[in-house]
C-alpha cells in the first residue's frame, strides 16, 4: 500500500511525467529492500487503474493520458486552497448571518439550560426495553425505516398528545424527525421562500432562528410581554407574514406563558394572513400548577398550527428524536418532501420509545419529573434570596429554566465570565435576541442538578456578585 500510494501521488503530481520508463520491478525491489511480489502488486494495481501502462518487452510507463494531463498543467498548483473553495452564499457568510451557538451542553451542571434530569432517568427500564428489541425480528430493526417514522411510535405519540396535551389527531399527521431542530428546517423547506417574513419571538430560540435564517427567511423580531408574544407588534411590523414561531407553553427563554386571549389572537392573525404558526412545545409537559392552558394546537379551529414536540426534554437529547404534527392540508406535501429527501430517523430508538409510551412508563416519568423540576425550581428560589439585591430571579410555572434580571448596572459580560470562572454557567439573554433585549439578564437552568448543587452554585454566584460589586464600588442595597 505504501509503495502504491507513493507512486500514485508521484504520478498524479506530475513527478514522473518526464520519466521514460519505470525501473524494472526487480530493480525497484532491490533498491527498496522489499519483496518483488510487493512491487509487482503495486504496479499491477496502478496499471489496472489506468495510471501506468505495461508494454510487453519494453517495460512499465506512465500512461499516455496521464502524461498529457500532467505535462499541460501543474496538478500541485490546482490542489484546493482556501481561495479556491466555492461555498454557497449561506455557508460563506454563515458566521455573520447565524446566531452564534456554542456546542449544546452535554454535562449536568448548575445552571446549564436545556438538559433534563439525567440522575433520575429510569435506566433499568430503558435498558430492558432496548434489549428486548434486539431479540425481535431483524428486518424490522435493520432495514431502512419509514421516512415518516415508525408507525408504532406515531400511534403512541398521537395517543399521548390526546391524553396529555388535549390534542386530537390522526397518527398519519405525525412525522418523526431527528429532534425539533430538524422539524424547523423541514418546515422552512416546506413553506418558506427566500425573503419571506417570519414572526419570531425576541428574545427567542436560537436553533429555530438559525433554521429559518438558513432558509433565507426575513426574521421579524416580535416583542414579548407578560401575555407572551405580542401579536399586535407582529401585525404592525409584518402583516404579510408567512409563518410565526412561538413557544406558548413556556416562552424560550423568558418563561412567560401565553395567555388564552393572546393565543386566540395569534390564531386569528395567522388565519387572516393565510400564514402558519409553529407551536414549539419543547417542555410543555412540565407544568407546575394544576392543568395548563390549552395548547394552541388543541384550539386550532382554522388548522393553522404545526405542532412540534421533542424527546430531548422528556427523555434525553442524544436520542435525537422529535416529531411534528401537521394540519391535514400539509400532510401530503410533507409526505412528498419526506419521501424525496428523508431516509427516516434510526428505527431502534423509535421502537424503544414507542414501548416506553405504550407501557405507561413515559407518563409515569413525566409525572415524577414534573414534581422533581418543581422541587428544583423551589430550591433555586430559596437560595436566590441572598442574591436578590443584585439579581431578580423570576418564578417559573413550567419547564426547567427561568431568568434572572440584573438590578444593578454591572459590567454584565465580565460578571458572566467571573461566574463561569467560579464554575457556574450563565447564559446571557442577549444571545437569544435579534434586536437588543429590553432588560439585561441571564437564563438559569435547574433541571439537571440536584438541590445541593443548586444551593452551592447560588452561594458561589452571590459571592461573585458581592466581590464584583465591591471591585466596581457598588454598594449593596
Ligand atoms: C426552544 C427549544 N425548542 C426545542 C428544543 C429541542 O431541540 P431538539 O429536539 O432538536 O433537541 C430546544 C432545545 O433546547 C429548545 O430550546
Amino acid at each position: 500500500m505504501q509503495l502504491y500510494m507513493a507512486l500514485r501521488d508521484l504520478i498524479l503530481s506530475g513527478g514522473l511525467a518526464d520519466a521514460d520508463r519505470l525501473p524494472a520491478s526487480r530493480t525497484l525491489a532491490t533498491e527498496l529492500a522489499i519483496s518483488r511480489t510487493t512491487v509487482i502488486d503495486a504496479l499491477d494495481r496502478l496499471v489496472s487503474e489506468g495510471l501506468l501502462e505495461s508494454r510487453v518487452g519494453a517495460g512499465t510507463f506512465v500512461s499516455h493520458a496521464v502524461r498529457e494531463k500532467t505535462q499541460t498543467q501543474d496538478l500541485n498548483k490546482v490542489s484546493v486552497t482556501p481561495s479556491h473553495i466555492r461555498l454557497s452564499d449561506t455557508a460563506a457568510d454563515a458566521a455573520a448571518r447565524f446566531a452564534h451557538r456554542d456546542r449544546l451542553p452535554h454535562q449536568s451542571s448548575a445552571f446549564v439550560t436545556a438538559l433534563p434530569a439525567f440522575d433520575k432517568f429510569p435506566m433499568a427500564q430503558w435498558a430492558r426495553l432496548s434489549a428486548r428489541h434486539w431479540r425481535t425480528e431483524r428486518d424490522a430493526l435493520m432495514g431502512y425505516g419509514d421516512p415518516f417514522g415508525l408507525p408504532a411510535l406515531r400511534s403512541a405519540i398521537a395517543a399521548h398528545l390526546n391524553t396529555s396535551r388535549g390534542i386530537h389527531c390522526d397518527p398519519d399527521q405525525i412525522f418523526i424527525v431527528g429532534g425539533a431542530q430538524h422539524a424547523f428546517s423541514l418546515i422552512a423547506r416546506l413553506l418558506v421562500n427566500q425573503g419571506e417574513k417570519i414572526w419570531f419571538e425576541n428574545p427567542g430560540a436560537i436553533g429555530a432562528r438559525n433554521a429559518f435564517t438558513g432558509a433565507g427567511a426575513d426574521l421579524v423580531p416580535i416583542d414579548i410581554d407578560d401575555d407572551g408574544m405580542v401579536v399586535a407588534d407582529g401585525v404592525n411590523k409584518a402583516p404579510d407574514f408567512r409563518l410565526a414561531f412561538a413557544t406558548p407553553s413556556h416562552q424560550q427563554p423568558l418563561g412567560k406563558i401565553m395567555s388564552l386571549p393572546r393565543r386566540l389572537e395569534l390564531l386569528e392573525a395567522a388565519s387572516d394572513a393565510n400564514a402558519y404558526v409553529i407551536e414549539d412545545d419543547y417542555d410543555g409537559d412540565f407544568y407546575f400548577g394544576s392543568q395548563p392552558l390549552p395548547t394552541l394546537k388543541s384550539i386550532d379551529t382554522h388548522q393553522r398550527v404545526i405542532y412540534v414536540g421533542t424527546f430531548s426534554k422528556t427523555l434525553f437529547p442524544s436520542l435525537r428524536l422529535g416529531f411534528l404534527l401537521a394540519p391535514p392540508a400539509l400532510v401530503d406535501p410533507l409526505k412528498t418532501l419526506a419521501h424525496s429527501s428523508l431516509s427516516g430517523t434510526p428505527t431502534w430508538p423509535q421502537a424503544v420509545v414507542a414501548d416506553f409510551i405504550n407501557e405507561g412508563l413515559f407518563a409515569t416519568h413525566i409525572r415524577s419529573m414534573r414534581t422533581l423540576y418543581r422541587e428544583r425550581h423551589d430550591a433555586l428560589h430559596r437560595h436566590a434570596e441572598a442574591i436578590a439585591p443584585y439579581l431578580e430571579v423570576q418564578r417559573a410555572s413550567a419547564g426547567f429554566h427561568t431568568v434572572g434580571f440584573l438590578k444593578k448596572p454591572f459590567d454584565f459580560r465580565r460578571f458572566v465570565d467571573l461566574a463561569s470562572a467560579a464554575g457556574v454557567v450563565l447564559s446571557d439573554i442577549e444571545k437569544y435576541c435579534i434586536v437588543p433585549a429590553k432588560t439585561k439578564g441571564v437564563v438559569l437552568g435547574y433541571g439537571s442538578c440536584d438541590r445541593q448543587q443548586i444551593g452551592a452554585a447560588m452561594n458561589k454566584l452571590t459571592q461573585v456578585f458581592e466581590e464584583h460589586a465591591k471591585q466596581i464600588g457598588l454598594e449593596k442595597y
